[in-house]
């Protein structure tokens, strides 16, 4: 069967970002006076491009060229991937951070594996059922906005424990991001627009205007922020005691107090990222890794592929009535497990291995007709939230190590409050634990036991990073944004790649389908086939069609040994390499 796929309408736009004039002297500027390709007032994305060596594939394109140049120096994978979320941090502010958390999943050229979670935790003060009024009803905003949906930061503890395995001085690896925060960058439309139509939440949220709210911007401005190069030069300076203890730490409790917080010093003085045993499964002689955990993704991924292993998918075609049918039932059931069985593991027995197993997978397609459209059986929850802000960025370097992260705010720029005085925002992940049985959070996922709120414990994720090697060689690093949407877009992305044999770009750009169990619905993205999507509805299925999902990054080696790195036609994502 033919592939259907979009036509590549490029292969790089340039980005017309030019102010030279009002740059500023770069001359105090340590790695951008050492890094003259890279010119922070001018910038290229490029999407997609075969390197020999080494490549990065990240949300900006600052970021990727930070971390290729840091490959360049002398850094590995670790030292890339470091450099390119502090870089994140400052040049997308909507998901990129150091006030959020993530999960950093790894291969080292020598096979060993590992899983940094350094998503954010409850603080001390929360409890189940923090979020309901007195009636028992759930508070809407409060795990959404404000400080009070705030989980204690992860981001910078884990950058920190992913140093252990660089090779650079971490100072030299911030450096960039200070640099940039400091002297500035020109923001593209997409980010202007984003700034724009946060600024009365960011106002209303924190308890002092900031460098988002200083002016209505427009593509081609310059972004300074003074208050994030300090708290970033903190860090430089004194480590982890420079984010969870002293000046930013006081800043967070204070902005906490402003807006009825719970997040206290101790909180942030004893926040500590986890090592995860990643998940590992075969599909089709390819070798699967994926995170554990809190988060779902690897499970989730895991029973679908193995759901639909016994199919010959690559006969039914990409985006065929029959193929997305037999792939949204694997979703509906995945879904369903991830709701009833899923939460962080040091607070709720998640029974790991029995659901990744091949004889419960089985038994779980046991009732599974091919035609036949299944039921979720439970009242619809309500319509999935759009929001597109976490980011996944994919580094390999010349050694072969492979580094896969995916962190985020939760949603766009979330919970839209800028620490006063430290410039950056605070997560709303609050909102990922089960606020209460039933109630659906902002990606209409609802949850239970497995993910109650306990102080301390870590919400459930959807995040996926994901690895794969293919007889035992480094193969591809891939992951996604989209909350519930992550493990379905990844699915998607390796069975393009694997069952339907299209090159990393055509896997990240095919129109992806969404369903997650409850609400009982299939949702399309846009450019999704509209003669599937009828016969679709024809057969049964309750279908939407949502404007897109999810910015994929993604690289993958070719056959001789060169690697192609792609960015997500979907948002400002641009790959580097060398
Ligand atoms: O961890 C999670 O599953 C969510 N907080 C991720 C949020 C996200 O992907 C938002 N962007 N689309």
């Amino acid at each position: 069967m033919k592939k259907k796929i979009q036509p590549f309408l490029y292969l790089s736009i340039t980005v017309s970002l030019f102010t030279a004039f009002f740059a500023p002297t770069v001359n105090a500027q340590s790695f951008f006076k050492n890094h003259p390709q890279i010119n922070p007032f001018q910038y290229e994305i490029v999407k997609e491009k075969t390197f020999q060596k080494a490549a990065v594939t990240s949300a900006h394109p600052l970021a990727s060229m930070i971390g290729v140049a840091i490959l360049q120096e002398g850094g590995n994978a670790f030292d890339a991937a470091i450099a390119t979320q502090f870089t994140l941090a400052v040049v997308f502010p909507g998901a990129g951070n150091i006030g959020g958390g993530g999960f950093m999943l790894a291969r080292k050229n020598n096979g060993e594996l590992m899983g940094i979670d350094y998503r954010e935790a409850a603080p001390k003060k929360a409890s189940k059922d923090m979020y309901l009024d007195a009636q028992g009803n759930a508070i809407n905003a409060m795990s959404k906005e404000g400080a009070s949906a705030s989980g204690i930061p992860g981001s910078v503890a884990g950058m920190i424990s992913t140093h252990a395995y660089a090779k650079l001085p971490l100072e030299k690896l911030i450096e960039p991001a200070i640099e940039l925060a400091k002297y500035g960058f020109v923001i593209s439309e997409r980010e202007a627009k984003g700034l724009n139509s946060e600024k009365a939440n960011f106002l209303r949220n924190s308890s002092a205007p900031s460098a988002f709210t200083s002016r209505t911007w427009k593509s081609g401005d310059t972004l300074f922020q003074p208050d994030l190069a300090a708290t970033l030069l903190r860090i430089q300076e004194k480590g982890l005691a420079g984010f969870y203890e002293g000046p930013t730490a006081e800043m967070i409790v204070k902005e906490m107090n402003y807006s009825g917080g719970f997040i206290s010093l101790e909180d942030l003085k004893n926040y500590r990222p986890k090592f995860r045993k990643p998940i590992e499964f075969e599909y089709k002689n390819h070798h699967v890794i994926s995170f554990s955990p809190p988060s779902s993704g690897g499970i989730i991924i895991a029973q679908m592929l193995k759901m639909i292993a016994p199919f010959e998918v690559e006969k039914m075609g990409l985006n065929t009535e029959a193929s997305v049918s037999l792939m949204v039932e694997a979703q509906r059931r995945a879904y369903a497990d991830r709701a009833e069985h899923m939460g962080d593991p040091d607070y709720y027995k998640v029974p790991t291995q029995t659901l990744i197993s091949d004889a419960y997978v089985k038994d779980r397609m046991k009732d599974y007709q091919p035609g036949v459209v299944g039921s979720s059986k439970i009242t619809q929850a309500g319509i999935p939230h759009e929001s597109e802000q976490t980011t996944h960025f994919s580094v390999i370097d010349a050694e072969g190590n492979m580094v896969a992260i995916t962190t985020t705010l939760n949603d766009t720029y979330g919970n839209k409050t800028i620490v006063a005085g430290a410039g950056f925002l605070l997560n709303n992940e609050m909102d990922d634990f089960s606020v209460k049985a039933g109630v659906p959070n902002m990606y209409g996922a609802i949850g239970g036991e497995a993910n109650s709120i306990q102080p301390g414990k870590r919400m459930l994720s959807s995040m996926t990073p994901t690895l794969v090697t293919l007889n035992n060689k480094p193969y591809i690093s891939i992951g996604t944004p989209g909350g519930t949407t992550i493990p379905n877009q990844v699915f998607e992305g390796l069975v393009n790649i694997i069952d339907f044999k299209m090159s990393i770009k055509e896997a990240i750009d095919a129109p992806r389908f969404h369903h997650q169990w409850i609400p009982d619905v299939l949702a399309l993205e846009s450019d999704f086939p509209q003669d599937v999507a009828d016969a679709l509805t024809k057969k049964g299925y309750k279908v939407t069609k949502r404007g897109r999902f999810g910015r994929m990054d993604g690289i993958k080696y070719n056959a001789d040994g060169s690697l192609s790195a792609a960015g997500d036609k979907r948002g400002d994502d641009s790959v580097a390499g060398y």
